[in-house]
């Protein structure tokens, strides 16, 4: 029997309070390959103490990188790394162990990383990726499942995306800082962690202009030194708690925000009838009136966040009326809709939209977690429901979010973290 993770939450309690939001992961994922860019330490601030930045530390580890974590900050000295090939069985486990392979060819001029993991969420094709990195110059296969990748002198290039993928973007990025010469990465994803890897990129010496807009500039084979820097806070975790908030009626303050970040959201909870106003880098949310169901479509930053269509679901299944809710970014998104109609809710999917009939209340059941963002839409659902439900899967959730049931418990929810054995 194996040993499973379960998230058990009493239902029916509105959030109060205040709580503060962890650094990003995704933009931690893609800082912490960065810093293997230098030629000393660099050290990073506010990480969120979640699995895939552990997951990371690992693999830094094990290529030899020395690695020293203090709180929410890690040392990272990248001078005695004398590795280029992370294993599979810690590769594997995540997405973005795949932008270690732009940093190591920067040190070896070669790079052999397992292709990546992350969540089942659909095809996540590397097309973009592997382009980016051939319009350098890079010579790469993927052949048995790995990265296989050759760049001793890469050089700059023109790279047009044929949509803005945060991942092609963020690969693109690394190996153009050490390519020679200019590239320009049109189309590029614009998310404020692309702008916080660029805003690191350039405090260790790289020269990247034009993050957060179509057209990223980088100047590259500057030399790059340690820095110390912190992350974002993270806007994934931020939407979360302002949605469990509002669908618990509840009247939370979070601190450590960045407003601006969130306005997709914001815009559509005020939408519904929930009160929602930005004070400098806190954001207080108030729900408690009746719900409207609205519309929603997942868009690329600075549209609506394909991470936030699971949670805004779950609020969405008892608010008033017909909701309308359709993920163009990835396919197969909707899994956790099944777990959701066990707990009462009336949701449709046809191909990809979700139509979801307010029912007046959601009633608890055994759920189980099928990817991280689903797990969230779980815990949003379990805060808001009649009984007691217990989340299975639960390790998913800590992929992402930094201690949610001491940050939920704060906020007076009744949640429950345990570990137990389980043959399922
Ligand atoms: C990043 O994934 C995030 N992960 C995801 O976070 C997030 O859902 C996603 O961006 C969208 O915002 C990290 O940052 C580590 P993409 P990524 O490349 O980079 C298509 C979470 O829950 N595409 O921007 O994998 C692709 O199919 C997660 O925290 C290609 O066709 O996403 C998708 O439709 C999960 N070819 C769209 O682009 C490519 O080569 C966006 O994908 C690349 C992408």
């Amino acid at each position: 029997m194996a040993k499973k993770e379960f998230l058990t939450i009493e239902g029916g309690v509105p959030l109060r309070g205040e709580v503060k939001v962890s650094g990003g992961k995704n933009a931690a994922v893609a800082i912490i390959p960065a810093a293997l860019l230098a030629d000393s330490p660099c050290v990073i601030e506010n990480l969120p103490d979640v699995a895939d930045v552990h997951v990371l530390a690992d693999m830094l580890t094990w290529l030899g990188a020395g690695i020293e974590f203090k709180g929410d900050t890690l040392r990272i000295d990248p001078t005695t790394i004398n590795r280029f090939d992370p294993p599979y069985e810690l590769a594997r486990k995540m997405r973005a162990s795949y932008y270690l392979v732009p940093v190591l060819m920067s040190r070896f001029g070669r790079a052999h990383v397992p292709m990546p993991g992350g969540c089942d969420i659909g095809a996540r094709p590397i097309d973009q990726t592997i382009k980016g990195w051939t319009m350098l110059g890079a010579d790469v296969n993927t052949q048995g499942g790995v990265f296989n990748a050759v760049g001793e002198h890469l050089q700059g290039a023109d790279v047009h995306l044929d949509m803005p993928s945060v991942g092609a973007t963020v690969n693109t990025m690394l190996a153009a800082v050490f390519a020679e010469g200019n590239t320009n990465i049109h189309n590029a994803a614009k998310e404020p962690h692309i702008v916080d890897l660029a805003n690191f990129l350039g405090s260790m010496g790289a020269w990247v202009k034009g993050a957060g807009t179509d057209t990223i500039r980088i100047r590259g084979g500057r030399p790059l030194h340690g820095s110390t820097y912190a992350v974002i806070p993270d806007q994934i975790e931020t939407g979360t708690l302002m949605i469990a908030a509002a669908a618990t009626g509840g009247d939370v303050v979070l601190t450590d925000t960045i407003p601006f970040h969130m306005e997709a959201l914001s815009a559509k909870l005020l939408e519904m009838g929930v009160y929602v106003r930005d004070e400098d880098d806190r954001i207080h949310v108030r729900g408690g009136g009746s719900l409207r169901g609205i519309n929603v479509k997942t868009q690329y930053y600075p549209g609506f966040p394909t991470d936030l269509q699971q949670p805004i679901v779950s609020m969405l299944s008892v608010a008033g009326g017909t909701s309308f809710v359709t993920e163009n970014i990835f396919e197969a998104r909707f899994r956790y809709v099944e777990e959701l109609r066990r707990m009462g809710a009336n949701i449709r999917v046809v191909d990809r939209v979700a139509i979801v009939e307010g029912v007046d209340k959601l009633t608890s059941a055994p759920v189980a977690a099928t990817d991280l963002r689903a797990g969230a839409a779980l815990v949003v659902a379990g805060l808001i429901a009649e009984g007691t439900t217990e989340i299975s899967n639960a390790h998913f959730i800590r992929r992402g979010y930094e201690n949610i049931d001491k940050k939920l418990r704060q906020l007076g929810a009744r949640v429950e973290w345990s570990t137990r054995e389980s043959d399922d």
